[in-house]
Parts: structure tokens; sequence; C-alpha cells
């Protein structure tokens, strides 16, 4: 794997905390030619590229970006290419938050929101990659999506809408782009401990950015169409698919399902 990621080119948005930092640190330790961190966060963004750059000088760019501005997505992407001589062979569309809650106290406002930060920024950022990419006949676009794509938990039906949408793209891009030889991979990072948690326990079962980041780039040096970083959710991938044809399957994911939900509706939120 160390080879593939030899001299690549790559950006990674919400690169200055949890997975995506770990995605940038994982790269630069296999010899990534240029990364570019591209967060919203400008105080770990500063951190973080002092760090790196003072570790692996040159390799590195902090860019302040909002991926839910598609003119501020396009430039952090026109800059990363810049930095890499002209180049990119690695977007990674990460950034994202939890947005967990009741839909009842969830108005369009807030739905809306919820796209643009983990929708949207996946199609701004393929969007500007895609003319490279296709210039180049080469790159890869690997989506961050959740294992909630096929377990759609209750009150996080915002979360499991907009990550079930990232899946859909992403899986019809990747035959509609094959030919143009761009990969497009859905990443289902695992549950991992990070500070997309704030707030609430961290789930006993959780592994670490560094232990997920290690499984993404494995499934994306050998193109998976959806890599699953841990067999848990894979599993409840499969239990899901099985669930949507099989009745007595269908009854154990019921009873699951419901279980969460009457959990959370007394207010335990560690129930998953
Ligand atoms: N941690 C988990 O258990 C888990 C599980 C499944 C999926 N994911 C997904 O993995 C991705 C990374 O999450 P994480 O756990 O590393 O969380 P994290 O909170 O550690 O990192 C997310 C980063 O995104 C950045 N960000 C937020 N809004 C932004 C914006 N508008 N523009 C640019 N950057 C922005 C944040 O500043 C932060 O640095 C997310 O898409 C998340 O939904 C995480």
């Amino acid at each position: 794997m160390k080879e593939y990621y030899e001299n690549k080119v790559a950006a990674v948005t919400g690169g200055a905390s949890g997975i995506g930092l770990a995605l940038v640190e994982a790269m630069l330790e296999m010899g990534a030619r240029a990364v570019t961190i591209a967060d919203i966060n400008e105080d770990n963004l500063n951190k973080h590229c002092a760090r790196l750059s003072d570790q692996y000088p040159g390799k590195v760019k902090g860019l302040k970006t909002d991926v839910t501005s598609e003119a501020s997505v396009k430039a952090m992407v026109d800059a990363a290419v810049a930095f890499g001589g002209g180049h990119i062979d690695l977007l990674f569309n990460n950034a994202g938050l939890g947005l967990g809650g009741a839909f009842e106290e969830q108005g369009n406002e807030q739905w809306g929101k919820a796209f643009a930060i983990n929708f949207y920024s996946v199609v701004y950022g393929v969007r500007a990659a895609l003319p490279y990419m296709k210039a180049q006949k080469a790159g890869h676009i690997a989506n961050t999506a959740s294992g909630i794509v096929y377990v759609h938990l209750p009150y996080q039906s915002m979360y499991a809408a907009t990550k079930s949408a990232v899946l859909a793209l992403t899986t019809s891009l990747r035959y509609e782009y094959w030919d143009d030889g761009i990969r497009f991979s859905t990443v289902i990072p695992g549950t991992v401990a990070t500070a997309i948690w704030a707030g609430g326990p961290i789930p006993k079962q959780a592994i670490t950015s560094a232990e997920s980041a290690a499984g993404i780039l494995k499934g994306v040096a050998e193109n998976q169409r959806v890599i699953f970083v841990t067999e848990d959710d894979r599993s409840g991938c499969l239990n899901m698919a099985r669930a949507a044809c099989e009745p007595q399957v269908a009854k154990g994911m019921d009873e699951y399902l419901l279980g969460v939900a009457r959990a959370r509706k007394s207010g335990n939120f560690s129930a998953i």
C-alpha cells in the first residue's frame, strides 16, 4: 500500500480533525508529494499545518475552506492542483457533521444546512475535480458516507438521508466516469472516536482515526466500490439487505431499530 501513495497529490476536506487529519498524516507518512488540508476550522488548520510542515517540509498546504460554498470548494481544488504542479490524484470529500435529533424539531432551514454540509459539499468537490481528472484520464474521488446508509437509525433521519444521498451519488458516478479513468468510492469509516461525538458518549466499539484512515486508504488503493473499514458496518449492511427481502430477518431488524428508537426517546443516546 505504501508504494500506492508515494508521490501522490491529494486534497482532504475536513482534514484538520479526526478521520480527515488521519488520512492526511497517513498519506504523508507513505510518501505523498503534496497534500492539501481543507477545513473551516482555522485554529486546527493552522496548528496541524504548522506541525506537519515541520515534519514534511513543502508537502503540506492548509486552506481555509467552507465546503457549503461551491466557490470555496472550487478555489480549494484549484489551489490543490497548483500545489501538486498541475495535477491531482486523490480527493477525499470527508467533511461532515453528525446531525442527530428528533424529526419534528428540525425545520426546512436545518434540512437545507444538513444537505449543504453533508451532500452538496460532495457535489461541489466532484464538480471541481472532474475537469482536471478527465484531462489526466486518472484520479480517485472518495466520498465519506456512514454505516447509517444501511442501518437507518431513528433520531438521525437527517444524517441518514444526507449520507444515503452520498452513497447513491457516488455509486452512480463510479460507472458514469469509469471509462474516463476516474475512480469513485464510498467510504464507510466505522464508528470512530473523533470530535464528531462532542457532547455525547463515544460508543465502546469505536476505533481510532488512524485505524479508520488505514482501512480507507487500503480500500482506495484497491479501488473498492464501498469501503467498509469495520466488520460491524459490513454485517449491518448485509443484515439490512437481507431484512429487506427476508421476513424472518426483517423481524429482528425491526426489533433492534425499535429498541434504539425507544431508548433514544427516553434520552439514552448511547444506544446504537
Ligand atoms: N466519527 C465517526 O464515528 C463517523 C462515522 C461515520 C461517518 N463519519 C463521517 O466521517 C467524516 C469525518 O468525521 P470525523 O468523525 O472525522 O469528524 P470531525 O468532527 O473530527 O472532523 C470533521 C471536520 O470537518 C470540518 N468541517 C465541518 N464543517 C465544515 C465546512 N463547512 N467546511 C469545511 N470543513 C468543515 C470540521 O471543522 C472538522 O475538522 C464526516 O463526514 C462524518 O460524517 C464519521
